[in-house]
């Protein structure tokens, strides 16, 4: 599209979106994204966006009310300014695990946030691996939705591990699993997991050889570390020689680090979705970077050309 490509952030993860920023030699777009004292989110973009193509890059993680306020607020701070288009760049979507009512008388909280979105004046929105891929359809607006998958198959394939067993942590995540088993040739095992209670994870049973393997944990998402710690500890029972987690959103809840640290995993490879936690390193945990796979995104969608090359 015509119009000048600009980018602006929050606070959620400005080293993604400085990275992103430098992949296009471009800066990041000046604003002030603070707080007044009285606790109110307070945005003023201090150049100029008229007729602008705006891209603002902003994860709804932790302190996810507020990230997600930012966004909020600058996207309708940007339309104001007149930018001609605005893409809201949501690395990763919170509230994506409430996106249906389990029990009578709940939100469905991904709903309401697309909502919000949308209302602030997003034209589109560019994400990564919604936790439920249905998410997209509760935007009336275009959705780009991206797969981590891809990087994090590459990563595992260079590592060099021998006779490998992708393992999906619960029937919901087996596609996922599965799609990542393909790309790198390896062998499948499914648990079943339950959840006695919301963020405590039990692990019920195992589908799938995984004697003598070294087995890669796959999920979109690490919350508590509950699920993965679990898994793992499974696994091992099971005659896992070694287990390797992967996952594309480290958010890494309350005492996560710890259970990890604590946990047989030898490794956890996220992405930077979401800014590392302190303490990683002591985890084990690393992160890969999908700065390059969103600039080239953005510089499609920029430009009118296809995205579909990126979802291969
Ligand atoms: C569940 O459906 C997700 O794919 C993840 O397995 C889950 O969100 C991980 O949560 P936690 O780390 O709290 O067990």
């Amino acid at each position: 599209m015509e119009g000048r490509l600009q980018i602006f952030s929050g606070n959620a993860n400005r080293p993604l979106a400085q990275e992103i920023a430098a992949h296009l030699n471009i800066n990041l777009g000046r604003a002030m994204v603070g707080t007044f004292k009285n606790g109110e989110t307070r945005v003023k973009v201090e150049e100029n966006v008229r007729g602008s193509d705006v891209f603002v890059v902003q994860s709804t993680c932790t302190p996810v009310n507020h990230n997600l306020m930012e966004l909020l607020l600058l996207i309708d701070a940007l339309r104001r300014a007149s930018a001609a288009r605005v893409t809201a760049v949501i690395p990763y979507y919170g509230y994506a695990k409430q996106e249906k009512k389990t029990t009578g008388r709940e939100p469905i909280s991904a709903k309401l946030v697309a909502n919000l979105i949308r209302t602030a004046g997003a034209d589109r929105v560019l994400t990564m691996d919604l936790h439920a891929p249905a998410i997209e359809g509760f935007f009336d607006i275009p959705v780009d939705h991206l797969q981590a998958g891809p990087i994090l198959a590459e990563h595992i394939r260079d590592m060099g591990l021998l006779r490998v067993v992708v393992v999906s942590p619960d029937a919901g995540g087996v596609g996922r699993a599965n799609s990542f088993r393909e790309r790198i040739g390896a062998g499948l095992a499914i648990i079943a997991k339950q959840r006695p209670q919301p963020d405590v994870a039990e692990m019920l049973d195992m589908v799938g050889d995984v004697e003598g393997k070294t087995a890669v944990i796959v999920d979109d998402m690490i919350s508590t570390g509950g699920t993965l710690a679990e898994a793992a500890r499974a696994l091992r029972e099971r005659g896992a020689v070694a287990v390797y987690a992967c996952a594309t959103h480290g958010i890494f809840a309350g005492e996560a680090t710890e259970i990890i640290a604590r946990s047989v995993l030898v490794e956890t490879i996220v992405t930077n979705t979401i800014p590392l936690p302190e303490r990683c390193r002591e985890a084990r945990i690393r992160a890969i970077s999908v700065a390059p796979l969103f600039a080239e995104a953005i510089i499609r969608i920029h430009k009118d050309l296809s995205l579909s090359a990126l979802f291969s």
